[in-house]
């Protein structure tokens, strides 16, 4: 069918399970079609995807008025606009529980899904492309499947995906995954071709990451970062291949991720949801000797040169159904390294990724809870200023919480890194204030804290103050009591 006529068999009130995480493996066709149905008819849906989604899809649904109800993870900057002004309904979710809550009910059934493949095998089992993401739940939980055969995606991708989908709770038994490597499923999604209602054919690439190249701060990130590592290895609690690690999507962990290519480790593994360009780039060198995750996300250059070259990567890969990659069981039992990014975090290291100024949405938690709650070492790093030394990364208290610090090991900014483990409090707020503040701020913190635990607690603030930074921000343009020279 054409994607006009696939986008026929979908009414107002429907919800939809779309292929796609974070930029990789989404539908090229439907989106749109679906959009102009929305701008001739009025059209509006509940979205459900893996995560983001490319082509500035998740902008063009939302300006169309197609969205109704979006979840569980976005990051376009339109789509944004319209959460933040109320027009779409938007579930933040760790990317790990959308298909569990799918799956027992807690959330309204899929109608259609609409999935990305490379191919489509005899007996109509789908192949997905380049991420697994929450498609085989879809394909599995939907009343009619359509599916975008896109020509632009080389069969050799056919192989690189192990679908496993966990039982139904209660007699749900451990998921057999005890090495990054392990394949445990299928290499491709079954389902009765009875329920294939369309097949749409695309030749569209996913688009490219928008990362940033590493700068001069994010270099000292890593720095940081790498120099903690050795450490842990010289004090004996990790070896040289350091244990599983999970880098969260954006800049920042790119960047981290990068600054490995410049250390002695070697032997290194992933295991984490989304492999950016950081991830190759150490597949590449030799250090990484296995990768896995749920979506391949990358620049244009190396998209190309990946899906030129699939054959050299794909014994050394694995893509997996996010709930596996995330999976709370599996985080634990490998005993990951997360890092992952802040927003923002205060001086007793609780982290807000996600709200700015505590009400407006940037992106969305995505997998970084899933993997902090439960990693070996839980690391947040965040540049320590933002837009241009306005904005204190480090405050008194977060405006917004999506890891509390229970869930946090250790912080790091460009002038620091503090390793949280083992202290209470108010030893938190010492090291994270002379190790990870801005210089410009950092006077300003130590007067608050000093005033706060004057005022005692066994983790002191000052209620009427601990926002005032944000206040002034919003009041003032900048945190700062004056406006700061060098930075
Ligand atoms: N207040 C307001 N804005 C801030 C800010 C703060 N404290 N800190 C950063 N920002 C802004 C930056 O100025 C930048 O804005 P711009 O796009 O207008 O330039 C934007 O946030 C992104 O920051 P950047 O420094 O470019 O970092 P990044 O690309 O690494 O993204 C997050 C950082 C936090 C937005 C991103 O990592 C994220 O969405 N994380 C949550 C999801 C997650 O962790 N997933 C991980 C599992 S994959």
């Amino acid at each position: 069918m054409s994607a006009d006529q696939a986008a026929t068999l979908f009414r107002s009130g429907m919800t939809v399970g779309m292929s796609g995480f974070t930029k990789a493996g989404d539908c090229k066709a439907l989106p749109e079609a679906l959009a102009q149905r929305a701008r001739e008819d009025g059209l509006r849906l509940n979205v459900v995807t893996g995560a983001s989604l490319g082509n500035d899809n998740d902008g063009m649904m939302a300006q169309a008025g197609l969205l109704a109800r979006r979840m569980p993870f976005q990051a376009d900057a339109v789509l944004r606009k319209e959460i933040n002004d109320g027009r779409v309904m938007f579930l933040d979710q760790h990317l790990s529980e959308t298909v569990e809550q799918l799956r027992c009910g807690s959330l309204p059934a899929i109608d259609v899904a609409v999935v990305e493949a490379v191919a489509i095998r005899e007996d109509g089992s789908i192949v997905p492309t380049t991420s697994v993401g929450n498609t085989a739940s879809f394909v599995q939980q939907a009343n009619t499947v359509i599916v975008e055969l896109n020509l632009a995606m080389p069969l050799a991708l056919e192989g690189l995906h192990d679908i496993y989908l966990p039982e139904d709770r209660p007699q749900r038994r451990p998921i057999p995954l005890t090495s990054v490597s392990q394949r445990i499923g299928s290499s491709a999604i079954k389902v009765d071709p009875k329920r294939i209602a369309a097949i749409v054919v695309t030749n569209t690439d996913d688009s490219p990451s928008a990362n940033l190249p590493p700068d001069e701060d994010t270099r000292a990130i890593a720095r940081h970062v790498v120099d903690f590592f050795s450490d842990e290895v010289a004090a004996g609690r990790m070896t040289p291949s350091l244990l599983p690690l999970q880098a969260g999507i954006g800049t920042i962990a790119n960047a981290v991720l990068h600054g490995l290519l410049e250390s002695s480790f070697s032997g290194m593994t992933m295991y984490s949801e989304v492999l950016q360009d950081s991830s190759f780039e150490l597949l590449d060198s030799g250090q990484f000797t296995f990768a896995s995750a749920s979506s391949i996300t990358l620049s244009a250059e190396m998209n190309r040169k990946f899906l030129n070259n699939v054959e050299r990567y794909a014994s050394r890969l694995v893509l997996r159904p996010q709930e596996i990659s995330n999976h709370p069981e599996i985080v634990r039992r490998l005993g990951i390294i997360g890092i992952n990014t802040a927003l923002e975090f205060d001086i007793y290291g609780n982290v807000n990724s996600t709200h700015v100024g505590g009400t407006h949405m940037m992106n969305g938690i995505g997998g970084s809870g899933d993997f902090a709650r439960n990693a070996h070492l839980s690391i947040f790093v965040t540049k320590s200023v933002a837009k241009g030394g306005a904005i204190s990364s480090i405050v008194p208290m977060v405006t917004h919480v999506d890891h509390t610090e229970h869930d946090v090991d250790v912080v790091a900014t460009e002038w620091g890194l503090a390793d949280l483990r083992g202290l209470a409090p108010r030893e938190r707020a010492a090291l994270i204030i002379e190790r990870c503040v801005h210089p410009e701020y950092r006077d300003m913190m130590r007067s608050y804290y000093r005033r706060a635990c004057a005022a005692g607690g066994h983790t002191p603030h000052l209620l009427a103050e601990a926002f005032e930074w944000h206040q002034r921000y919003a009041a003032t343009g900048s945190m700062h009591e004056r406006v700061p020279e060098s930075v």
